[in-house]
């Protein structure tokens, strides 16, 4: 999900940095703040519309992307699950709730964090899923302290090198890791690219880089889904709906040039890269 500011490819060309943590965390904290997660019901990933949910709106068609990501998970009744990039938690609870584990979400973002504890209070999930506001790449755990995880349309805010490292470090031999990114492919501009590192805190790689990365970092790949043709002619669309729908009562304090701005940015994203679902094993070694 990409939740920056207003979209000036051009003067960006010339711009080239590392995505840095902190800056995530305060574009997830201002966009939080201004009301924006509304007209995603609170699911900060993309939305995914097949044959049953043709007219989902925004909200329906991303639940429906976490049930597919649930349905790859292989998370058992009390095992624990990590949940690296874990926005507000609404994933996490759906996950924690639908197969009766615990789950750890990890959020760079204090806004994210706090109403994250209290959604999970709302829908009485406090003692199953826990929030722990960190660098993922860093998570304050023992090494194979999980059970299964996913990078939920984070990673690409984190640097797949070392986001996988990380992973490796905290699953547990034989453990499932899930992906669900945003990949460029052969309409990516290099504007783009370098519009999506410097305002959107976003570092994109092609789907063929996967292999590599996960043999490198210890995990045997068991499938890539390429779900781009379910997921990015929809997405403009239904946030246009979205942004009319709240815009009247709940954005009424954003300005009308920073919703279009918002807008500019996901048809852009849509233009620019594709969609893939990613399950892979952390290896086990003889
Ligand atoms: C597009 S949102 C997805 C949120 C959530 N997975 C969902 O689907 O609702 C990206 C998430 O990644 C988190 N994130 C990005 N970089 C991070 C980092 N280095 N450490 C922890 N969280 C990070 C952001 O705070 C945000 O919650």
């Amino acid at each position: 999900m990409f939740l920056g500011g207003q979209l000036n490819i051009e003067e960006n060309n010339a711009i080239m940095t590392s995505v840095r943590p902190e800056k995530v965390a305060e574009m997830y904290d201002v966009t939080g703040e201004l009301g924006l997660y509304l007209i995603f019901d609170n699911q900060l990933h993309f939305g995914y519309w097949g044959e049953n949910n043709p007219d989902a709106n925004l909200g329906e068609a991303a639940d429906r992307l976490t049930q597919i990501m649930i349905d790859k998970s292989e998370i058992r009744q009390g095992e624990r699950f990590c949940d690296l990039g874990c926005g507000v938690g609404v994933p996490a609870i759906r996950i924690a709730k639908a197969k009766e584990c615990f789950v750890d979400g990890i959020t760079i973002s204090k806004y994210q964090y706090n109403r994250g504890k209290e959604l999970a209070e709302e829908a009485g999930m406090s003692d199953r899923v826990h929030f722990i506001q960190s660098n993922a790449l860093q998570v304050p755990c023992d090494d194979a302290t999980y059970d299964g995880g996913w990078f939920f349309e984070s990673i690409y805010h984190m640097g797949h090198r070392k986001a996988l490292r990380e992973a490796y470090r905290i699953l547990k031999p034989g453990a499932t890791l899930l992906i669900a990114d945003l990949i460029t492919g052969p309409n990516t501009s290099e504007e783009f690219k370098m519009f999506a590192k410097e305002q959107l805190h976003s570092d994109h790689i092609p789907k063929e880089d996967y292999p590599e990365l996960f043999d490198t970092a210890g995990f045997d790949l068991i499938e890539i889904d390429d779900v781009t043709e379910f997921m990015m002619p929809f997405m403009v669309p239904k946030v246009k709906a979205g942004f009319k729908q709240y815009e009247a009562e709940n954005l009424q304090y954003v300005q009308s040039e920073t919703i279009d701005g918002w807008l500019q940015v996901f048809e852009s994203v849509c233009e620019n890269l594709g969609y893939i679902l990613v399950k892979a094993k952390k290896r086990v070694y003889p």
